[in-house]
């Protein structure tokens, strides 16, 4: 086990965690969070810029910089959210780069299909993360559970389900370009 703190936007701290890594066979980057939201009047400039440093620079530093390192048959997985697909008032500053990373997820699985890298995006519906309690207002299990119970499969998911679907991602060799849902059923209803 080896940890290395850095921002998913600093380059040259990224590539430094990288050479501490050695090799790497597949990456997944979750950062993100919900900077730039609020209505659209009071976004700025510089919470735009930060949501999309946070989103989509992130995503392109680990791309080129696993790309250089990675040997054939490496992956690279990113996040996205059902807001993209169903945004909310006061979401259009957070979630623009949410939807800038599902284009990229495709761009890049086309470029780097010659180096036998694949790149994917899991696109989460509300899951149970330190995240989700801030901005859901959710501080208590109990909050947590009756917030869930409106939702078709009667809870929010769960860290291990999230994880899952990176997995299934990096372990099957034919999935590149894709953006797969995982949310409980929670777009449809
Ligand atoms: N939870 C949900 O319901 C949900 C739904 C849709 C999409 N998503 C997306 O899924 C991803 C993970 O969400 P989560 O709920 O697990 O969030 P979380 O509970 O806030 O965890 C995110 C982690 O990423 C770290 N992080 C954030 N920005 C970073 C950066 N620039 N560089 C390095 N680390 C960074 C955070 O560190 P610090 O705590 O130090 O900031 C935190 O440890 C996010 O992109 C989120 O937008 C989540």
């Amino acid at each position: 086990m080896l940890g290395a703190v850095a921002d998913a936007a600093d380059e040259d701290a990224v590539r430094a965690a990288f050479d501490l890594a050695g090799r790497v066979d597949h990456v997944l980057l979750t950062a993100g969070g919900y900077t730039g939201a609020g209505p659209l009047t009071e976004l700025t400039r510089e919470a735009a810029h930060e949501a999309y440093d946070q989103r989509v620079w992130a995503a392109v530093v680990a791309a080129r910089l696993a790309a250089e390192r990675m040997p054939a048959g490496g992956s690279l997985t990113f996040t996205s959210g059902n807001l993209v697909v169903r945004p909310t008032a006061g979401i259009a500053g957070a979630m623009a780069p949410g939807g800038g990373i599902e284009t990229l997820t495709r761009a890049l699985a086309v470029e780097l299909a010659p180096r036998r890298l694949r790149v994917n995006t899991v696109r989460y519906g509300a899951f149970d993360t330190p995240l989700l309690r801030s901005v859901g207002g959710l501080p208590t299990d109990e909050a947590v559970r009756e917030a869930g119970a409106e939702l078709p499969l009667g809870r929010f998911g769960t860290a291990e389900e999230a994880g899952a679907a990176s997995v299934f991602l990096m372990a099957n060799t034919y999935m590149t370009g894709q953006v797969v849902t995982v949310d409980g059923g929670q777009i449809l209803a």
